[in-house]
């Protein structure tokens, strides 16, 4: 089973401000939905919260130390290796991490991939990515989309695998 991280982050590497996303992109939120279609898709408990509901057609998984939490519409789990446990016990072939920073953290040394948006702006954020490790990732894929009436930035959508 591949571990994917999937990501958007602006230029100081901010990737979210008040437990929300500060930008409206609305076609790398087309790209989220095809790339995690039919897979299961593992967050943290405040990631859960901020969406606000199960995304139609993927197995959530909602990590949380709250013994006793429950999630409408999704799995739980108590820690990110249950969470991959459980999608690799289902026969998943690709598990993706949609953070936020406290579930990437712990995911990024064993991602084998990562679907990392480049927001081309400055956002005020107070939740940064915490990622250093371009140089041991290379890229697979990548495309750029301009700012537009559905973009409110211009972005780049990079494919990254470990080398
Ligand atoms: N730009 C993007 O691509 C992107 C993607 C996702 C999220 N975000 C943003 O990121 C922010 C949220 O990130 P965050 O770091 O504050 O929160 P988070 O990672 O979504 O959730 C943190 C929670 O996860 C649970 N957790 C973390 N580590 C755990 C572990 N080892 N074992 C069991 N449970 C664990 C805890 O839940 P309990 O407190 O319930 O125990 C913890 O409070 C929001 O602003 C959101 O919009 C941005």
């Amino acid at each position: 089973m591949i571990v994917s991280v999937i990501v958007a982050a602006e230029e100081g590497g901010g990737i979210g401000y008040q437990g929300r996303v500060p930008w409206k992109l609305k076609d790398d939120l087309k790209l989220f939905k095809e790339t995690t279609m039919g897979h299961h898709l593992i967050v943290g408990r405040k990631t859960w919260e901020s969406i606000g509901r199960a995304l139609p057609g993927r197995t959530m998984v909602v990590i949380t130390r709250q013994p006793d939490y429950v999630a409408e519409g999704a799995e739980v789990a108590h820690s990110l290796s249950d969470a991959l446990v459980l999608a690799q016990s289902r026969g998943e072939t690709e598990a993706f991490v949609g953070g936020g920073a406290e579930i990437y953290a712990e995911a990024l040394p064993r991602a084998d991939r990562m679907y990392y948006t480049r927001v081309l702006a400055r956002v005020r954020c107070d939740t940064l990515f915490p990622w250093q490790g371009e140089l041991t990732m290379r890229e697979i894929e990548r495309r750029e989309f301009p700012a537009d009436d559905r973009n409110e930035y211009a972005f780049i959508w990079r494919v990254l695998e470990r080398r």
